[in-house]
C-alpha cells in the first residue's frame, strides 16, 4: 500500500492524478484530514482514510499495511515539526519500507524564515532510520499568479529580488518527481534538489509577459523596506508582505535557484518551461 498524506491539498491532488494511472489505485490510499474533501478523488478507486497530523492514533490506524508512505509538508507553519514527527513516528511504528518527503529547495543552506521546519524535518527522518527519499521542491510557478496578474494590470511588476534569478516548476512536475519516487526511481537515502530547467529574473518575467499579451510590462526593482510599503498599503496583511518581501531577499541571494537538473532527470523530461506555464495562465 502507498499511502500519500496532503491529498486533497494542491500538490496532493497532483500526485494522486498521477499515481493511479502508474499503481493499481487499490494500492494507493489517502491519508487526509478531510474525507468529505477526498470526495473526487475517491473516484479513482483508490482508499480513503481520515488522518490528522495532530492526532497520532489517526496516523497509526491510517498507516496500517503501508508499505510507502509520502509526507506532503503540511501548511501549518510553525506547527510543522511537531505535526511531521508524529507522521515519522507512525511510519516507522508500521516498518514503513520507504518514506518520502516533498521538503524545499537547499532546505540544509537556505536562510528563508520557513526553512528551518524542513530541516528539522529531514533532521528527524534521518534519525528516525526509516528508508528515506527527500524531495527539495523548488518554488512553484503558480506562486507567480497574482504577481504576475496585478503586473498587467498596472503595467509594471514589482519586485525587491534585484536581478536574482530563480528556478521554478508546475506543481504537475513536482508531483511527478513524487510519483517517480514512489514507483521505485529513486535509491534509498537520496535528496533531491527539484527545479525547473532555466532561472529566470522578474526582469525576464516581465519581458515574456510583454511579449505574450503584446504590451510593456517593466520589472520595478525597489528596496526591501518600500516593496514591504507598497505592499501593506496596497492592503495586504503585514505578516504575509514579510513573507513576500523574504522570497524576494531569497531569490536576490540565489537561494531559489538550482541547475542540479535532478528534477528532469527523475522525471525524464525537461521541467515545465515558464513562457508554456505563463501561456496556460493568460488562457484561464
Ligand atoms: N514550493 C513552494 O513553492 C511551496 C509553496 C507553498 C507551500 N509549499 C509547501 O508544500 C506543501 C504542499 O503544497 P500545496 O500547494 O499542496 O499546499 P496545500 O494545498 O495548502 O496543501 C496542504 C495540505 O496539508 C494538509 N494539512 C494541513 N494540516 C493538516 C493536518 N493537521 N493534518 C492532516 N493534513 C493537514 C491540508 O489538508 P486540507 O486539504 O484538509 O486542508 C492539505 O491537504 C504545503 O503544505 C507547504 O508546506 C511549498
Amino acid at each position: 500500500m502507498i499511502v500519500i498524506t496532503g491529498a486533497t491539498g494542491e500538490l496532493g491532488q497532483h500526485v494522486v492524478e498521477r499515481l493511479v494511472f502508474k499503481v493499481p489505485p487499490k494500492e494507493v490510499c489517502l491519508a487526509v484530514r478531510s474525507v468529505h474533501r477526498a470526495e473526487r478523488l475517491s473516484g479513482y478507486g483508490v482508499r480513503i482514510v481520515s488522518a490528522d497530523y495532530d492526532v497520532p492514533e489517526s496516523l497509526s490506524a491510517a498507516f496500517s499495511g503501508a508499505e510507502q508512505v509520502l509526507l506532503i509538508s503540511s501548511s501549518d507553519i510553525g506547527r510543522r515539526v511537531s505535526q511531521h514527527k508524529n507522521v515519522i513516528d507512525a511510519a516507522r511504528a508500521v516498518g514503513v519500507k520507504h518514506f518520502v518527503y516533498t521538503s524545499m529547495l537547499h532546505a540544509d543552506t537556505c536562510t528563508m524564515a520557513f526553512a528551518d521546519e524542513h530541516r528539522q524535518t529531514e533532521q528527524a527522518i534521518r534519525a528516525s532510520g526509516l528508508p528515506f527519499t527527500i524531495l527539495r521542491n523548488g518554488w512553484y510557478a503558480e506562486n507567480c499568479r497574482i504577481k504576475l496578474r496585478v503586473a498587467m494590470l498596472r503595467g509594471v511588476l514589482l519586485g525587491s529580488a534585484g536581478y536574482g534569478a530563480q528556478s521554478m516548476a508546475t506543481r504537475g512536475d513536482y508531483a511527478e518527481a513524487a510519483v517517480a519516487a514512489l514507483t521505485g526511481r529513486t535509491p534509498p537515502g537520496r535528496v533531491y534538489e527539484l527545479a525547473g530547467d532555466v532561472a529566470w529574473t522578474y526582469a525576464d518575467m516581465a519581458r515574456e509577459l510583454s511579449r505574450l499579451v503584446d504590451r510593456k510590462i517593466d520589472y520595478r526593482n525597489v528596496g526591501s523596506a518600500e516593496h514591504r510599503n507598497i505592499l501593506t498599503e496596497a492592503g495586504l496583511p503585514t505578516a504575509f508582505a514579510d513573507f513576500l518581501v523574504d522570497v524576494d531577499r531569497a531569490i536576490a541571494a540565489g537561494e531559489l535557484m538550482d541547475d542540479s537538473g535532478d528534477l528532469q532527470k527523475l522525471i525524464s523530461r525537461p521541467a515545465t518551461p515558464l513562457p508554456r506555464y505563463l501561456e496556460a495562465m493568460l488562457a484561464t
